[in-house]
């Protein structure tokens, strides 16, 4: 029997969750932690291991404990909220290990009501400069076989399906088929990503993750089937080695969330006040983005990336005009000023162009190091010309590096590429790591790679451009750091829908719980034509929603960058149900988190930043429901004119996916709205003050 010889307890500032740290008599560190009365977290050891040097794992003594309360608020460059607040209670405990000179390690906890987050500091000291870490061993010891939404474990991509079944039945091989993407590379056959949401048997939602991940690989979870202890697992580097560190230093926080209402996980703050703050000062020039783009033809197979059917191109060799056009590229001049116009009259900023520049004829699939240069344009593209039209019509043209997952071309060609965007006048890039990563050997969530992305951030913010990185590691809330970088995908995103499998109906249901809580995703919503069948009769792909729930995603998914992803074409067919597109804001001063259950439902309002208008979102899984959604944060005796754009009362996501109905009513903060969700459903609200003709002209709302 181990029994605490040094034990510490704090609680978070309303006393809800209570935190016990102690070296036990066999001189190993351990916390614990509970919600209330109940258990979240029994005992669990701390440390890492490191190469050729003595771990950090036992041999302790408590030499220094400090606590703190912080209770404070800031306001972010743009985001769901105007301004948050930062209030927890602080344990700092100073580790010696006697026997290794007294090397030190410092845990710093911090307690907040919703959750915990924790790190391992590493002071500068004589006995320890440089180190390489080998493992590092944080357990979770879970009190039970809690059901969890999980996707496998994997260093390369998050883009899977989501499973939901108990972790005592978590098949990471076989989960490797809930994904079509080719590199992947499951870990082990109990090993989990993180975030992963999971539910206990006495009714707390319990949510592991991380917050600042910054110079240090990525973390899954690997399940103790007999115990429910699950231990860190770190993505490796190409020799099998974890981390390069160098005193002073510091991890990333491990995060634990923590309610028995599911509400307060998708309210809380904590991954961004675990962050630093923003390290560029002047953040003028950051800009919540609305856009369109040349995108969705090509994956739906009408439009190609390529410019040429041909294959071993090699840059600064082949000559691009001699080559004969295959007659379907997407970027050409002609269909980018089509998006231009379609921007500036529908009042969008960004228009998106993948496809632009050289390279796509062999892009895919060879590991091959020098695949783009990012400045030289297909011969049917002519940036200049664009730019100028662009700017015309007061339209900003985003640019798009595609890597092909090698970085180290990124990284010499960087700099040449972003002044090539300022020369040219685009401030946004979408960038992408598709395929294996050269160096070779490395993962898209290691150490080399978590440091290239942000390189990438801060290199793209010294030229006062905005970034958009698909494929990257999943974000961590480094965004309040680098608030340039508007968002990332790392999650299985609306373009599975349209050359795979797709993503079932419950899938955007469960992000919010597990890849969102690091930061906002580059999703591309607002899909109107659902079926591929559209494009090709003989495709079976189909968008696994209804188009009303398209509309409602602007609103459940948290973004400052949202696209309106299917084809202008398609828009101006439904102008009607277009319009919340238009309307829909992507920054806002507050949100309310109204109803939410992870892989069922979750409702949405948030408020225009700056405007006293409301926007509301209610989306189901494959089950119909009705989403109640109390308007109680208008604004006393205001009138607003509510327009809801809701599933047709014969809507199913299969059936009939494009069966939607738009109706008008006046609202105040006295209305309950009940919105019936079909199957795979979703509604949609604008609220606005009424006008005195709509005062005059429309129906109160009535239940
Ligand atoms: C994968 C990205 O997620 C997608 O948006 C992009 O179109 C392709 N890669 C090509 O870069
Ligand atoms: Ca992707």
């Amino acid at each position: 029997m181990v029994v605490a010889i040094t034990a510490q307890t704090i609680q978070s500032p309303s006393k809800k969750l209570t935190l016990n740290f102690a070296v036990t008599s066999d001189s190993v560190a351990q916390y614990r932690l509970s919600f209330e009365k109940k258990s979240v977290i029994n005992p669990s050891t701390l440390g890492i291991t490191l190469k050729d040097q003595p771990s950090f794992l036992n041999g302790f003594t408590v030499a220094l404990v400090e606590s703190s309360l912080v209770d404070d608020s800031w306001n972010p460059v743009w985001g769901e909220v105007k301004t948050i607040r930062n209030n927890y209670r602080e344990l700092k405990v100073t580790l010696h290990q006697p026997a290794q000179n007294n090397r030190a390690m410092v845990i710093v906890f911090r307690l907040f009501d919703e959750g915990l987050g924790f790190r391992y500091e590493f002071p500068k000291q004589d006995n320890l400069n440089y180190f390489t870490v080998s493992d590092e061993r944080t357990e979770f010891a879970l009190t039970g076989d809690h059901k969890a939404f999980w996707i496998p474990g994997d260093f390369d991509t998050n883009e899977y399906r989501y499973f939901h079944t108990a972790l005592s039945e978590v098949n990471a091989l076989q989960g490797m088929s809930s994904t079509d993407i080719a590199t992947r590379s499951v870990i082990a056959p109990n090993a989990i990503q993180t975030p992963v949401i999971m539910k206990s048997a006495d009714g707390l939602y319990i949510d592991i993750f991380e917050a600042a991940l910054s110079n240090y690989p990525a973390m899954c979870l690997d399940i103790n089937k007999s115990n429910f202890v699950l231990t860190s697992m770190l993505a490796p580097d190409a020799v099998g080695n974890k981390a390069y560190l160098q005193a002073p230093t510091k991890t990333p926080w491990r995060t634990i969330f923590v309610s028995d209402k599911a509400v307060d996980i998708l309210a809380s703050k904590m991954t961004l006040n675990l962050n630093e703050p923003s390290k560029i000062e002047d953040v003028g020039w950051i800009k919540p983005v609305k856009y369109v783009g040349i995108w969705w033809e090509m994956h739906v197979g009408i439009a190609s990336w390529n410019y040429a059917d041909t294959n071993n191109v090699k840059i600064g060799e082949t000559n691009w005009n001699a080559l004969r056009p295959n007659g379907h590229h997407g970027a050409t001049t002609e269909r980018t000023k089509v998006y231009i116009d379609f921007a500036a009259k529908h009042g969008f900023d960004g228009v998106l162009v993948e496809g632009w520049n050289v390279g796509w004829e062999d892009w895919f699939g060879n590991w091959k190091e020098n695949v783009f240069d990012f400045v030289t344009p297909y011969p049917d593209f002519e940036v200049a010309a664009l730019q100028k039209y662009a700017a015309e019509k007061g339209v900003k043209l985003i640019m798009h590096h595609e890597t092909s997952a090698s970085a180290t071309n990124y990284e010499r060609r960087m700099d040449d590429a972003y002044r090539f965007m300022n020369q040219f006048g685009y401030d946004a890039v979408k960038t992408g790591y598709v395929g294996k990563i050269i160096p070779r050997g490395e993962l898209h969530d290691g150490q080399w790679m978590v440091n290239h992305y942000v390189r990438a951030a801060e290199k793209s913010a010294k030229y006062k451009i905005m970034i958009n990185m698909h494929e990257a590691v999943r974000p961590t809330g480094l965004q309040r750091t680098y608030p340039n970088w508007l968002a990332n995908e790392a999650a299985r995103g609306n373009e599975f829908n349209a050359w795979s499998s797709g993503n079932p109906p419950d899938h955007e249901t469960i992000l919010p719980f597990t890849r969102f809580m690091g930061g906002p995703m580059d999703y591309t919503p607002g899909i109107f034509q659902i079926k591929m069948s559209f494009y090709n009769p003989n495709k079976k792909e189909q968008v696994h929603t209804t188009l009303a729930k398209q509309l409602a995603l602007y609103v459940t998914i948290y973004s400052p960058l949202q696209m309106a992803a299917d084809l202008p074409e398609n828009y101006e067919a439904k102008p009607d149900a277009f319009q919340f597109i238009k309307d829909v804001a992507v920054d806002w001063d507050d949100s309310k988190i109204l109803e939410a259950e992870p892989g069922d439902y979750l409702t949405v309002a948030r408020k225009a930043k700056n405007m006293d208008e409301w926007y509301l979102g209610a989306i189901t899984d494959e089950n119909p429901r009705t989403a109640t959604a109390s308007l109680n944060f208008l604004t006393p005796k205001q009138k607003y004119t509510a327009t809801i754009y809701g599933d047709a009362s014969d809507a199913h996501w299969e059936k009939n996916p494009m069966a939607y109905k738009i109706e008008q009513f006046l609202v105040s903060e006295k209305t309950v709205l009940k919105l019936k969700l079909a199957a795979g459903g979703g509604s949609a609200v604008s609220i606005k003050p009424a006008t005195v003709e709509e005062t005059k002209k429309l129906k109160s709302y009535k239940q």
